[in-house]
């Protein structure tokens, strides 16, 4: 099958690792669960492609995409599968004619920081039946303290190629459950633990996908690389104790990153 779509919609088709364990997520769900009755909501569906894989499994699928162009290249390439109705419309309005047994609403960006599907997800979660599920199911966010080349925020990806030290030990600072409520605003003080003498200069976020229970994924080039956040720099020696408050708002955009020793 060939999808015609944007240059960013054609290299999120290219990351290979990305495509991968969704196909799989919904494949699980699918066997597990009889869907030929189902409706599937595929939110901000981009190329379409998560609707293809989730085709031959569900009764119906409502695939929503507010970018007019990406939503016509979208509606062409599926319009041969019946079941499927793209709909070009912004999904934090948007008025569903029926609820969804599962939502597919990808999470790219990294503590979901810049991610602009944060508002839709938590619209769309209000159509969901009872025991309805999302994939991804939650997300696990990390945090390291760093010696970094670069002066400016950054994600650690295929472009950048940064090169940095890791100097203290990784820590868990956040998990969401995208089937209960959270904070949008994250705002907490990070003890990081040094194991590594060095200039502290930054703090490195990475995030973890939970797909399902037997799935999760780290970065891959398109989902969630980790993002270099500097920090007033601060030599550092082993075994040193550093408190951090670490501020953002999610879905806002990384403009909205605050970090300040305590
Ligand atoms: C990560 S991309 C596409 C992911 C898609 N699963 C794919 O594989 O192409 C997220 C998409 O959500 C769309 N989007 C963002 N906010 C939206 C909203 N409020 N309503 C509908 N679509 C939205 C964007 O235009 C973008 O195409």
């Amino acid at each position: 099958m060939k999808f015609k779509t944007t240059p960013y919609h054609y290299d999120l088709l290219k990351d290979e690792e990305r495509l991968a364990v969704f196909y799989e997520a919904i494949k699980d769900f699918a066997v597990a669960n009889d869907c030929t009755n189902s409706t599937l909501f595929d939110v901000g569906c981009g190329s379409g492609i998560l609707s293809f894989f989730s085709k031959d499994y569900f009764k119906e699928i409502l695939a929503i995409e507010i970018d007019p162009k990406v939503a016509n290249y979208t509606r062409d390439n599926l319009k041969e599968f019946k079941n499927i109705e793209v709909i070009n419309d912004d999904a934090t309005t948007f008025d569903f004619p029926k609820k969804a047994d599962l939502i597919l609403c990808e999470m790219l960006d990294t503590a979901l920081i810049d991610e602009e599907q944060v508002p839709a997800l938590l619209q769309c979660r209000k159509y969901l039946n009872e025991n309805g599920r999302i994939i991804p199911q939650s997300i696990i966010n990390t945090a390291e303290l760093v010696e970094m080349p670069r002066e400016n925020i950054h994600y650690d990806d295929v472009v950048s190629n940064t090169k940095y030290d890791v100097l203290s030990d990784s820590i868990v600072y956040d998990k969401i459950d995208f089937l209960s409520d959270f904070d949008e605003v994250f705002d907490d003080v990070l003890s990081f633990k040094i194991n590594k003498d060095g200039n502290l200069n930054g703090i490195k976020l990475t995030t973890y996908t939970i797909l399902s229970k037997d799935i999760i994924c780290g970065p891959t080039p398109m989902l969630n690389p980790p993002l270099l956040i500097p920090i007033k720099s601060k030599n550092v020696k082993c075994n040193d104790l550093i408190n951090l408050r670490l501020n953002y708002h999610m879905g806002q955009g990384i403009q909205t990153i605050k970090v300040s020793y305590r």
